[in-house]
């Protein structure tokens, strides 16, 4: 099979031109320019990928999930926006923020409007009246969830000390239900039976978790030149990602665990200082801790896709699980 990197740049060049038909240039400018920055830096596009293979992988026609993927893309978007206000980032895709470029409350405004543009493009999908129903349904919870996950994200700052069950159900209500809605969306527009569409949403729910893990092992230690997007904030704003929570919980020398609060939760911590709490993080094992427990969840996600025949589209959809928790962006 041709690697997933070759894949994901093909389907980006195939929904290029739906993403950009559905935001033609209206009035003010500014919010307009907001809008599409995002959709049109790109990113890898896994999301709408995911939806294209999923209702490939049940036997349907890709081309029929087009505009859910589109969708889910605008969504994905939509989130981005919202996400770097609240977290208060500077780059994403290589860019300047939306709110850092335009301000607040345009950020707020162009996020709501790809919300809104996606459910209009979702009605452009020429399924049967039912099926559309359970897509909007399965779309529109894993917005709501997204919505109480990022709050539980943000309510967990602070270095406040969050179980391992409760930042893995953070994680699943603020990243895996997209990648879910999507699977199980394309799914059940290429015609899959229930049992099927069960088992694609639990494959995505699984492969979002490794996918947020791995992005937070990133967001450690990655590239931020290559990510286009800010490093060690995490840190700076002590959020409980799994390496904290480990270390938290494993940390026996004392003299260390004070160093490493003093760090966690520093908004104005130098480079240096996020440096040190690094090394502590790897020296108490807990990015390999992390990086075994995506894996885990990786494997456990391909396993949800045995069901199915095999194909192209599933060979990518497990390639894609892998992906997940190896990419470099
Ligand atoms: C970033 O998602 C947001 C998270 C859920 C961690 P991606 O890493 O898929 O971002 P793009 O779409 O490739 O930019
Ligand atoms: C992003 O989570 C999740 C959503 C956008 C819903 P993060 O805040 O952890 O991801 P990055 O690091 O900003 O991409
Ligand atoms: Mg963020
Ligand atoms: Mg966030």
């Amino acid at each position: 099979m041709t690697g997933v990197k070759e894949i994901l740049a093909r389907y980006s060049k195939e929904l290029d031109p739906y993403i950009e038909k559905f935001l033609p240039p209206e009035r003010p400018d500014n919010l307009m320019a907001a809008t599409v920055q995002y959709p049109r830096a790109g990113g890898k596009r896994m999301r709408p990928a995911m939806v294209l293979a999923a209702a490939g992988a049940v036997g349907g026609n890709k081309e029929k999930a087009i505009p859910l993927a589109v969708a889910i893309e605008y969504i994905h978007n939509f989130t981005l926006i919202h996400d770097d206000y609240m977290d208060g980032d500077e780059k994403r895709r290589g860019m300047t923020t939306i709110h850092i470029g335009y301000g607040g409350p345009t950020a707020i405004l162009a996020g709501d409007a790809l919300f809104a543009r996606a459910f209009q493009v979702m009605a452009e999908l020429d399924v049967p009246d039912d099926v559309l129903r359970e897509v909007l349904k399965v779309t529109t919870k894993a917005v709501w969830d997204l919505a109480r996950g990022q709050q539980m994200d943000v309510n967990n700052e602070n270095g406040e000390e969050v179980t391992m069950d409760e930042y893995i159900e953070t994680i699943r209500l603020k990243t895996s239900v997209l990648f879910a809605a999507g699977a199980a969306g394309g799914a059940l527009i290429g015609g899959a039976d229930e049992g099927t569409v069960k088992a694609v949403h639990e494959y995505a729910m699984l492969l979002g978790v490794a996918f947020q893990m791995f992005d937070d092992v990133l967001g450690l230690i990655g590239d931020p030149v290559k990510l286009g997007k800010s490093v060690g904030n995490d840190l700076r704003k002590g959020k409980s990602t799994v390496m904290v929570t480990h270390a938290l919980k494993n940390i026996k020398d004392e003299k260390i665990m004070k160093e490493f609060r003093s760090v966690l939760g520093k908004i104005d911590a130098s480079e240096e200082e996020i440096q040190k709490a690094r090394k502590i993080l790897e020296n108490a094992g807990s990015v390999k801790f992390a990086l075994d427990m995506a894996e885990d969840y990786t494997k456990k996600a391909i396993g949800k896709l045995d069901r199915l025949n095999d194909t192209e589209d599933k060979e990518f959809m497990k390639a894609l699980a892998e992906y997940a928790m190896t990419r470099d962006v």
